[in-house]
């Protein structure tokens, strides 16, 4: 896949790459509608569309982030529609087969989130779980009966806490796959504050990345 990333558009990280070997791995994208929530530089919607999927769409806050998945679309040879707006409003009433989901997860100093800058792709809330649980809580009804949601996060935000809220919200959800491996660096330029709180463990320098997928019932 050919790739740019504007500045001030988060360059894509390791979990976004884990959540597409895991999508390409079980075959989700296959002839399916899909929409990529937090798209960022579009890489998942193009990795979405490069692996069969029947159309794309792709939702951003960031108006320069919008910009740049067209862009790597077009790169690409492949249609995303790209489109600017929070979370899934731009497609109120619509339905996806398959939907993915790599949001803002890192716990941040206080509740209020960025209105802008590239500290909107990761700061989310004290417990990192602003954009978390909103995804968890509105994503069924975006959902095509069989349709799956697939999400990347990092087990200091909760993992029981998403299986549960999507549980709560009518899909049945389990972990997919997970990787331990040493902090991020936006982690880890936040270890005190993370151990004061009682996220990190005094000393506790790994994290595990999960893949959670949640499923509509037909
Ligand atoms: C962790 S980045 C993910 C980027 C891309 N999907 C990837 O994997 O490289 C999160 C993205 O969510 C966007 N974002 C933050 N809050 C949002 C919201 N309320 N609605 C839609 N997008 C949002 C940010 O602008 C950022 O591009």
């Amino acid at each position: 896949m050919r790739t740019v990333v504007f500045p001030g558009v988060l360059r894509p990280p390791s979990d976004c790459r884990f959540l597409v070997e895991v999508m390409r791995d079980r075959g989700l994208a296959d002839d399916a509608t899909v929409l990529d929530v937090f798209t960022g530089s579009g890489v998942l919607a193009v990795a979405a569309a490069l692996a069969g999927a029947r159309r794309v769409v792709a939702i951003d806050i960031s108006r320069r982030a919008v910009l740049n998945a067209r862009l790597n679309a077009a790169l690409n040879g492949v249609r995303v529609h790209a489109m600017r707006g929070d979370l899934f409003a731009p497609v109120a009433g619509a339905r996806f087969d398959l939907i993915l989901a790599n949001p803002p997860y890192i716990p941040s100093e206080s509740e209020n989130l960025p209105m802008s800058g590239l500290a909107r792709a990761w700061d989310a809330g004290t417990d990192g779980r602003a954009l978390l649980d909103r995804l968890c809580d509105e994503v069924a009804p975006r959902l095509s009966p069989g349709g799956a949601v697939l999400m990347v996060q990092s087990d200091l935000a909760g993992e029981s806490a998403t299986l549960d809220r999507l549980r709560a919200s009518g899909l049945s959800a389990e972990v997919l796959d997970r990787r331990k491996g040493p902090l991020g660096p936006i982690v880890s330029s936040r270890t005190e504050m993370l151990e004061r709180r009682g996220i990190l463990a005094p000393d506790q320098r790994t994290e595990e990345l999960l893949v959670i997928g949640g499923w509509r019932s037909r």
